[in-house]
């Protein structure tokens, strides 16, 4: 039976991922661990894969896209600005959806290796970097979507989430606001717990401030109508006067849920910022102050970096972050000027 990358990594005591490096980029092993590999590769008699390289001359002219929830306007206004940027260069994509499965995601990483894509992108939800070094073995790219890499093999190209939660968070303080809950999850989301420590930064600077976290099954509508009507169940001193959503489905459960019940205005008694700034955000019933991601820049950047790698292998990963937007609209306008405009520069209030 042929030797596997996996069965030097094993016999070397080593992540697949260090087997790969030795092999591809041997700069960045130490000659210890280098000598090590080496040795197990001798021991085992591996040889490489040849085909990864005879399979980038028949490269595929489609890329295989995976994001976490097709249902959220983030993900098809990245993968739109993705297909936008392959097309350029005469490729197509084929998207699949993890549902935030990790099965899932293994399932469509299988296919695309399969169908010997021109290179995968991906908005993981588990930890799938040792796979996708299998993938670069069969010489198949790799680039990180929304999330940073925690193996610098691989590049990415990502928002600053922590950066985006203070953002939202600061904001809701500047309008007047003390008792604040954070609605969101599950946790095992990157983007969530980032969001999550960048409100916990923001508050922690304001000690008239507190901050709760109610978490959520997924970052949907319902999950957050359903956290709307907890907040409703409450007594009326036992409730938040504002709540950063972790993304903008959650944001417009808790508006549904706030409105349909009718206890509540927004944002007189309770002020609701989300994140991603999607389009249903400025045409919600009461128009939603959001964190805004550069999402079509995401994308166009992340197959620009991916066809870079495709064309040439031994290109160095680089991890992209670029920044995120307040957008103030009505939801968190201060209690006693929910009539009026907040007062805030300008610049950051959308029209
Ligand atoms: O699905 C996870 C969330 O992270 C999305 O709403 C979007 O904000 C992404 O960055």
């Amino acid at each position: 039976m042929s030797v596997s990358v996996k069965d030097v990594a094993a016999l070397a005591g080593v992540s697949v991922g260090t087997v790969s490096n030795v092999m591809n980029r041997p700069e960045k092993v130490s000659a210890v661990v280098a000598a090590r590999v080496q040795s197990a590769i001798d021991d085992l008699g591996f040889v490489r894969n040849d085909a990864a390289r005879q399979l980038r001359a028949r490269r595929s002219k489609t890329i295989g896209m995976i994001v976490l929830d097709v249902r959220n306007p983030f993900f098809t206004d990245l993968a739109r600005a993705a297909e936008d940027r392959a097309a350029r260069d005469g490729l197509s994509i084929i998207l699949g959806n993890s549902d935030e499965k990790a099965e899932r995601e293994s399932t469509y990483l299988d296919l695309f290796e399969e169908q010997r894509m021109h290179g995968v992108l991906i908005s993981p939800f588990g930890d799938m970097t040792d796979r996708l070094h299998r993938l670069r073995e069969r010489g198949i790219p790799a680039v990180l979507v929304d999330r940073t890499s925690t193996d610098d093999a691989f590049s990415s190209v990502s928002v600053d989430d922590v950066a985006g939660g203070n953002l939202a968070v600061d904001h809701l303080i500047s309008q007047g606001r003390t008792s604040i809950a954070f609605v969101g999850g599950p946790l095992g989301i990157r983007q969530v717990v980032d969001r999550l420590e960048g409100a916990r930064a923001a508050a922690a600077g304001h000690p008239e401030v507190s901050l709760e976290v109610i978490i959520t099954g997924a970052l949907s509508v319902i999950e957050g109508r359903a956290a709307g009507n907890a907040i409703l169940a409450r007594p009326a001193g036992d409730r938040p006067d504002a709540v950063f959503a972790a993304n903008d489905l959650i944001a417009m459960g808790v508006l549904q849920a706030l409105n349909m019940q009718g206890q509540l205005h927004v944002p007189r008694d309770i002020a609701l910022i989300g994140y991603d700034d999607i389009d249903f955000a400025s045409a919600a019933v009461v128009p939603l102050s959001s964190i805004r991601q550069p999402t079509a820049l995401l994308g166009q950047t992340a197959v620009q970096i991916l066809l870079e790698e495709a064309a040439d292998p031994a290109l160095a990963a680089r991890q992209v972050v670029f920044q995120p937007e307040l957008v103030v609209r009505e939801s968190t306008f201060s209690p006693d000027r929910a009539a009026a405009r907040p007062n805030l520069p300008e610049s950051s209030l959308e029209r």
